[in-house]
């Protein structure tokens, strides 16, 4: 469903944000991108919703080489993807309705669809009541579950949330990822950025994992066994594979 085929990423100006990435995110699967701040999580993301550009390699999204892509077919790219980002991007002069009705007016849906469609997607995220109020008057996971409502009101087969329980005490980010739990049992691709300790070990998903623009292999397992099991996959360090929940 994603794949990245020896992908670089080199911003204006020189530096070399992601370097020789190949990893592969089957369909139905949830992953988390893990790495330090500057490691490269959110370019490698742009990138799968054609936000950016690699500079070489390809990232094949259904088959489809995203990066090769005229303006013309983006719509249709991210009719299909649900993107959460990192600085939220909320409209704080527009209702939570009008927030999270914006991807379904840029596709054109109709009056009774986009409502039905927008009281569908806050109530998943527990905030059917609050479609009157503007954002301001969220907190901060309030506002977290409205971006996640605003990411899935098209129904999107991938979802990628960038860091979305940064600033979230437990209990709640451990809220939010229930939220993303039960996409995942219904079939929705999942990758997830943080860089929150408790999250990567609590969880068990697979974990990739990022270090100055690089794919971290698994550490060389000792002789003698260190305990930890070694993984088959090249490139991709998992913490638990594939564990459907
Ligand atoms: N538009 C840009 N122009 C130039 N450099 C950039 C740009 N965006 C990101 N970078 C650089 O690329 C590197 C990777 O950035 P990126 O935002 O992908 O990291 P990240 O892993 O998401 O970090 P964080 O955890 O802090 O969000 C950083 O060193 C950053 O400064
Ligand atoms: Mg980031």
């Amino acid at each position: 469903m994603i794949s990245f085929n020896q992908v670089s990423k080199r911003y204006p100006g020189g530096f070399e944000a992601l370097k020789n990435v190949s990893f592969e995110l089957a369909k139905g699967e949830m992953a988390y991108l893990s790495g330090h701040s500057g490691a490269g999580k959110s370019t490698l993301l742009r990138l799968i919703a054609a936000i950016e550009r690699p500079n070489t390699g390809a990232v094949l999204v259904n088959n489809q080489n995203v990066s090769a892509l005229k303006s013309g077919a983006l719509p249709y790219l991210r009719r299909n993807i649900g993107m959460i980002f990192q600085d939220h991007k909320l409209l704080f002069d527009r209702s939570v309705f009008d927030n999270v009705q914006l991807p379904l007016q840029i596709c054109g849906s109709d009056h009774k669809e986009t409502g039905k469609r927008v009281r569908a997607a806050l109530d998943k995220v527990g905030l059917l009541g609050r479609e009157k109020s503007n954002p301001i008057a969220l907190s901060g996971g309030e506002q977290q579950r409205l971006c996640i409502a605003r990411a899935i009101v098209n129904r999107p087969s991938i979802l990628l949330a960038d860091e979305p329980t940064g600033n979230l005490d437990a209990e709640y980010a451990q809220e939010i990822m229930n939220i993303f739990n039960s996409f995942h049992q219904v079939g929705v691709t999942l990758l997830i950025s943080t860089h929150d300790t408790g999250m990567l070990q609590s969880n068990r998903v697979r974990v990739i994992t990022l270090k100055h623009g690089e794919i971290q292999t698994a550490p060389p397992v000792t002789q003698e066994g260190s305990g930890q099991a070694a993984s088959s996959k090249p490139s991709v360090l998992s913490a638990a594979e594939g564990s459907g929940l």
